[in-house]
């Protein structure tokens, strides 16, 4: 008896994306610099950045980086509950807290890391999480690998929701959504969601990855902009790696769940806290995000000039008011041809295809950053109207 070879098994599936134009395709970034990324030796204007607000090479974050490193060198050389909470973690789990008006944060590593320590912690096999069929995959990964019952409901559909908070009357249940999806840009409509999970005793739980920095007073995030409190919306997802410009992430609701969490995520429990001086890069970041309000104000221009170019040009748009903008073009073939086209024209447009999207809606996810300028997004538009024509 011969046993299955997990590496023929892996050549196998990669042979069958290849066939359906779905293989993956890693490119190295050779250089950084402002909106631009080196790719081939081929400088190429980026439009596939979550550094929404452009601090991933702010000066005052390069500082307070080298500063951190040079007080904490490289490492925090152990878990959290194991010596490697520095000050610098507590210090930015308070700003955190402040910035998102919650009694308490906590970091994890990622966002991945985030959401599936808050989602194992919480819920058991007889549980039951509800969650938007366009859920990040570390939301939806995080219920299935949890072990409880995953019940979806289709994109934003608030009645979707609430039939099925309701098919599961005896359970314990969370419902759990991205804050602004990442692949289309629209938000959740987190006030309705909020008031179904009120009337159904369930738990609610917001991904504001794509939200916190870009949405909301001070870009306080999309429970912000709802006016929603800690009481409404438990618990808050967020990540450091996109509009902050680091990397890491935290939860953020009361001393309860957090003090909860310290005991039972184990995604927080059994791994290494984040370098220290990421830490101190991430508060200065959380004071340039809140307080230099023109980075919004430059996003906002930018998303209204791209919106009303697109539209004059007869492109599709999708319907979002965040820096995400969507094209979707069908096929991924199709999206595969549009993002060559804009390469050989000097923009990094990277295609989104299945299965990180549904079938036959492959697109092109473009980014707006407040690095970006008006003429750069009329130069994006008019090499989009030629691949597109
Ligand atoms: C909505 C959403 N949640 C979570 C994550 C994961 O965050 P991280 O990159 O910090 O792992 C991402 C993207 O990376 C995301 O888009």
């Amino acid at each position: 008896m011969q046993r299955p070879s997990h590496i023929d098994r892996l050549a196998a599936l990669r042979d069958t994306r290849a066939r359906q134009g779905l293989l993956r395709r890693l490119r190295t970034v050779e250089a950084a610099d402002g909106a631009y990324v080196w790719i081939d030796g081929k400088r190429l204007l980026n439009f596939a950045s979550n550094d929404y607000l452009g601090l991933a090479q702010h000066p005052a974050l390069r500082e307070a980086l080298v500063a951190g490193a040079a007080r904490w060198g490289v490492g925090a050389t152990a878990a959290h509950l194991l010596g490697g909470h520095r000050d610098e973690h507590a210090a930015l789990e308070e700003s955190l807290a402040r910035w998102t008006g919650r009694e308490r944060a906590l970091l994890f590593s990622d966002g991945w890391m985030a959401n599936l320590g808050v989602v194992a912690a919480l819920l058991e096999a007889d549980d039951v999480c509800v969650q938007d069929k366009l859920n990040h995959a570390s939301l939806i990964d995080a219920a299935r690998l949890a072990g409880c019952e995953l019940k979806r409901y289709p994109h934003g559909d608030v009645d979707g929701a609430r039939r099925q908070l309701e098919s599961r009357p005896e359970a314990a249940v969370l419902l759990a959504s991205d804050g602004v999806f990442s692949m289309d840009g629209d938000v959740a409509p987190i006030r309705a969601l909020a008031s179904a999970c009120a009337d159904e005793q369930a738990l609610l739980m917001i991904d504001d990855a794509h939200g916190l920095g870009v949405l909301g007073p001070e870009g306080a995030g999309s429970i912000a902009e709802a006016d929603l409190t800690q009481d409404e919306v438990p618990i808050l997802m967020a990540t450091l790696g996109k509009a902050l410009g680091v990397a890491g992430a935290f939860v953020a609701g009361s001393a309860a769940l957090i003090d909860g969490l310290v005991q039972q995520a184990r995604t927080y429990i059994y791994t290494t806290a984040m370098p220290p001086a990421l830490a101190a890069a991430a508060r200065k970041a959380v004071d340039v995000a809140r307080f230099e309000g023109w980075r919004r104000d430059r996003l906002a221009q930018l998303i209204a000039h791209f919106r009303a170019g697109a539209a004059m040009r007869g492109l599709s748009l999708s319907a979002s008011r965040t820096p995400i903008q969507p094209i979707v073009i069908g096929t991924s073939e199709a999206a595969l041809a549009a993002s060559a086209k804009l390469e050989e024209a000097g923009f990094y447009v990277p295609a989104i295809r299945p299965p990180t999207v549904a079938e036959g809606k492959a697109r092109l996810r473009i980014a707006l950053t407040a690095l970006h300028s008006e003429s750069d997004v009329e130069r994006l538009l008019a090499a989009l109207a030629t691949a597109l024509a």
